[in-house]
């Protein structure tokens, strides 16, 4: 029983969500229990050497190597004991847990040479800041089954500073790597651990299923730039749940490809549940849709928020070129402080990868709901500039309320369409017609919830 213990949970889990249709649990909806794997074997066995300074890139990829073999006899466990872990970038395997202990600190190195280029992601066509390659993540799983990174508060740490002067002075050859990538995997779990100080993003799941992120805490200076928490893209299945996030930029940002190549690869990003999550952005948002969305974003429940100390609190950004959709979301009971502008949805936001993108390929934005919202210390309530040629449609707010500490927050509304109900201060007459059915709302069907 114990040797199959992740896997039977995870073929549950894989039976609820193949039931299809209206009845469907919620991402979050189950309990997530990790058994233990029948093997374990420590990073020291491998000639780790936990002093911050020897490289331990080969006992790494040793260790995973060697626990490839239990992946038919219910996994393995790579454990890491307390001390500083440095290495370069690093593949995981299928059926395994990397468990790091508390006070064990991976380190990822400063040498770029120690960071493999790779061919850009397709649904991005390029670098996303960079023409070209990409540096490979920390830590990878690409096309992987059944794959945990736990532990008891251990720490990864991308000492991402170099990374961020290299952006800054644009001397950087490829676009930086971020701490934790998964590729077309599924049933992933991160959970327990604290992300420090990634060079660009903590945790990109692309093109995955069954992706749970649970009680890890993720932080970055304000002042790093681009830094991102948590970056579902072109995934489904995804759910975030009881996460403290502090970035540089944004704290969880959806995504879903970029223009001409995102559109090409037409992998949505669907059926994501975020709840009980502190976010903190200082120049960004602190909760993000695009503006990279050409796959589609849709089905998004999030609920039981705390935003503060950022630029944004929730922010819907696209352009012209992009294509897609971001619809079917839905926000709700959300606390907002110290915040310089609670919404905003922008038409105009973002570049493009090449001048080979379609000015025509117009996204579209509807049937998004904000609901139960209290913000104080707010300058601007709500900022909606959608496209002429494709007006923004079906915005919902209903029982909103939004403080400033002097005046009145205030709103800006162009080429958008919606209702309010109960949302203080007024909304802009774009806003004001009367709370109606076409409103996207939680459908309860026999006790489960009908859209996700
Ligand atoms: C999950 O675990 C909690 C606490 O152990 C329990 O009360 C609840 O019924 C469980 N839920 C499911 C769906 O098994
Ligand atoms: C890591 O996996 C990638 C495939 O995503 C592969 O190309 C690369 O060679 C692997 N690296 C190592 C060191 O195994
Ligand atoms: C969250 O992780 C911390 C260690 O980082 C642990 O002490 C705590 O028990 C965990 N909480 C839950 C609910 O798993
Ligand atoms: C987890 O570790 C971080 C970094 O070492 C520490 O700041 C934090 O207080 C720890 N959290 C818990 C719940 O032990
Ligand atoms: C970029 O490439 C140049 C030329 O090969 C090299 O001198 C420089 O160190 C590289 N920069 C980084 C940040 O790797
Ligand atoms: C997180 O840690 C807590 C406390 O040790 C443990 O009870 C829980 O099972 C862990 N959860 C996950 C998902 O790793
Ligand atoms: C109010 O929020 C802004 C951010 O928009 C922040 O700079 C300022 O310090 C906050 N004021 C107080 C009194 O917290
Ligand atoms: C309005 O939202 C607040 C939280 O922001 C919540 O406590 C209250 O119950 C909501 N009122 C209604 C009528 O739903
Ligand atoms: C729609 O947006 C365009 C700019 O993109 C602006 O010129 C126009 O006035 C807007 N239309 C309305 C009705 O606000
Ligand atoms: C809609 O908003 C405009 C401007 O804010 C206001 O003049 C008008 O009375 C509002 N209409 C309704 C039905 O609340």
């Amino acid at each position: 029983m114990k040797m199959l213990g992740v896997l039977l949970l995870l073929l549950t889990l894989s039976n609820a969500i193949d039931l299809g249709g209206e009845e469907d649990e919620k991402p979050c909806d189950y309990n997530l229990t990790l058994e233990p794997r029948p093997h374990s074997v420590s990073i020291l066995e491998f000639g780790a050497v936990g002093d911050g300074r020897t490289l331990n890139t080969l006992a790494f990829q040793n260790a995973i190597f060697y626990l490839k073999s239990f992946a038919d006899k219910g996994g393995a466990q790579l454990y890491v004991p307390p001390g500083r872990w440095l290495t370069g970038s690093f593949n995981l395997t299928s059926h395994l847990t990397l468990f790091l202990e508390k006070g064990a600190v991976i380190l990822g190195s400063q040498d770029p040479s120690h960071w493999e280029v790779v061919e850009p992601l397709p649904s991005y066509g390029r670098g996303i800041e960079l023409p070209g390659g990409r540096y490979r993540s920390l830590i990878n799983g690409y096309m992987l089954h059944d794959v945990v990174i736990t532990g008891d508060n251990g720490t990864i740490n991308g000492q991402g500073s170099v990374w961020w002067d290299w952006f800054s002075s644009q001397t950087l050859n490829y676009s930086r790597p971020h701490l934790v990538e998964f590729v077309s995997s599924k049933y992933v779990v991160v959970s327990n651990l604290t992300f420090v100080n990634a060079p660009a993003y903590n945790i990109h799941p692309v093109y995955c299923s069954n992706v749970h992120v649970h009680n890890i805490s993720v932080s970055a200076p304000p002042e790093s730039p681009y830094t991102v928490g948590i970056v579902p893209d072109s995934s489904d299945n995804v759910c975030i749940e009881d996460c403290s996030i502090d970035m540089g930029y944004d704290a969880i940002a959806l995504k879903s490809g970029w223009d001409e190549y995102g559109i090409a690869y037409g992998r949505s990003t669907t059926y994501v549940h975020i709840r009980r999550v502190y976010l903190q952005s200082s120049s960004g948002s602190s909760l993000a849709f695009g503006s990279e969305m050409s796959g589609g974003i849709s089905k998004v429940l999030v609920e039981q928020v705390h935003l503060y100390n950022s630029f944004s609190g929730i922010q819907f950004r696209t352009t012209k070129g992009r294509g897609g959709y971001i619809r079917e979301i839905i926000i709700s009971d959300v606390e907002m402080e110290n915040i310089h502008m609670a919404f905003g949805a922008s038409g105009q936001f973002g570049s493009h990868p090449d001048d080979k993108f379609d000015p025509n390929a117009l996204p579209d934005l509807d049937h998004i709901t904000l609901q139960d919202v209290i913000g104080t210390n707010i300058t601007i309530a709500g900022s909606f500039t959608g496209i002429q040629e494709a007006p923004f449609t079906s915005f919902c707010l209903s029982n909103i309320s939004l403080s400033a500490n002097s005046g009145s927050p205030t709103w800006v509304c162009s080429n958008v369409s919606g209702s309010s109900d109960s949302v203080f201060p007024q909304p802009c007459s774009e806003l004001n017609s009367s709370y109606s059915s076409s409103c996207f709302s939680l459908l309860t069907v026999n006790g489960k919830t009908a859209v996700l």
